[in-house]
């Protein structure tokens, strides 16, 4: 096919490309000039139509026209950064912010004002580079800054052995390196109440997918310095803010972040026999909360020891917290029934 025919066939398919995806769709066999070039031939005899801002430009068919200027991309220096002035300014230039519903420009306010807040205060980057965009189904938003990264944060300020153990802690929830001045929701929340969130930093991505109820711990081939957050909502979505916040309360009704929901299969990965120290591992952190979920999807047993940590010897110390396995197959269920669990009161 001729690399023209391809150009429009891809843009016709993803509604919007960028020059890297047809570089990707050659198998890298052309270079990212000449790429360019070709694209620049279609846009100035207007088969293409070009979008963005330079370091994120895209091109579109003329059909796909009301996708250009759906997007606003800014970079500015870190400091002295109000996330709310930052957002309103947005906003004056982007009017496609203004037109959304009621409960996604609640949830896009909350989720970015949470992100951007994050590279103001825990990333030391010099520079954040923030973009917003709509296409058909989404609202997109883009928190990039140069700086620490938040997995490296986590792990240097709170002593763990690698990052990985730093997403693990970063999952369970008030996770922070700054407690006086932070309550470690921002992250737990913002990636609940988005469609898929992902956040890369250095070598790692986290991706939560929340369509499928899954998560993704992966390992990256290009190495990102600083952290970038990448959040996508569907713009029919239902969700509100606060049936997403009601989720993690114990007593309904009431208000603040007491309950938290672990999967298992993120803390035990590598080994089939799972044991005591495993079981420490999962529950660091976990006295903050009155009610923990322990889902046990895709785990296919659980050595003893690690039953007796959690529901004996844990339980024993914080009788008010309640545990709650669920997802079981029947080796987990019976490893747990026969611990001997301490009488609550
Ligand atoms: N952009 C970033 N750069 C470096 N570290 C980060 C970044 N974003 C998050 N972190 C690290 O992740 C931790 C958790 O972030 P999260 O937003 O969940 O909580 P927090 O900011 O500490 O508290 P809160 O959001 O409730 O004010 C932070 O304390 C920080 O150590
Ligand atoms: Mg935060």
């Amino acid at each position: 096919m001729d690399i023209k025919e391809l150009i429009l066939k891809l843009a016709k398919q993803h509604d919007r490309i960028k020059t890297s995806d047809v570089v990707k769709e050659l198998h890298n066999t052309k270079s990212r000039q000449y790429v360019n070039s070709v694209i620049r031939e279609l846009v100035n005899k207007k088969l293409l139509l070009k979008g963005g801002a330079t370091a994120g430009s895209f091109y579109v068919l003329p059909q796909n026209s009301r996708l250009i200027g759906q997007e606003i991309t800014i970079k500015l220096k870190r400091e002295d950064l109000e996330e709310h002035k930052v957002f309103n300014d947005l906003k004056e230039k982007a009017p496609f912010i203004n037109d959304l519903k009621e409960n996604i420009s609640s949830i896009l306010f909350y989720a970015f004002t949470e992100m951007l807040n994050n590279a103001i205060e825990h990333s030391r980057s010099q520079y954040v580079e923030i973009s917003i965009r709509k296409d058909k189904e989404n609202i997109i938003f883009i928190v990039n800054d140069f700086g620490a990264g938040a997995f490296r944060n986590i792990m240097q300020e709170r002593k763990l052995k690698s990052e990985l153990e730093a997403i693990q802690d970063l999952l369970k929830g008030k996770t922070t390196t700054q407690p006086h001045s932070h309550t470690g929701e921002g992250i737990f929340f913002t990636s609940k109440i988005a469609d898929i969130f992902i956040l890369e930093s250095f070598g790692l991505r986290l991706r939560i997918d929340n369509i499928i109820k899954d998560v993704f711990i992966e390992e990256m081939a290009k190495q990102k310095k600083g952290t970038k957050v990448t959040f996508t909502l569907s713009l029919a979505s239902k969700k509100h803010l606060s049936g997403v916040f009601s989720q993690f309360v114990t007593e309904s009704g009431s208000v603040g972040f007491d309950k938290t929901e672990i999967k298992v299969r993120l803390y035990v990965s590598g080994t089939v026999y799972i044991s005591r120290s495993q079981a420490r591992r999962i529950l660091t952190g976990l006295d903050k909360f009155k009610t923990i979920i322990l889902d046990f999807d895709r785990v296919t047993t659980v050595g003893q020891a690690f039953a007796d940590e959690i529901f004996r010897v844990f339980q024993q110390i914080h009788p008010d917290i309640k545990i709650v396995p669920i997802n079981m197959v029947e080796p987990v269920r019976f490893m747990i029934d026969r611990v001997e669990k301490p009488s609550l009161s």
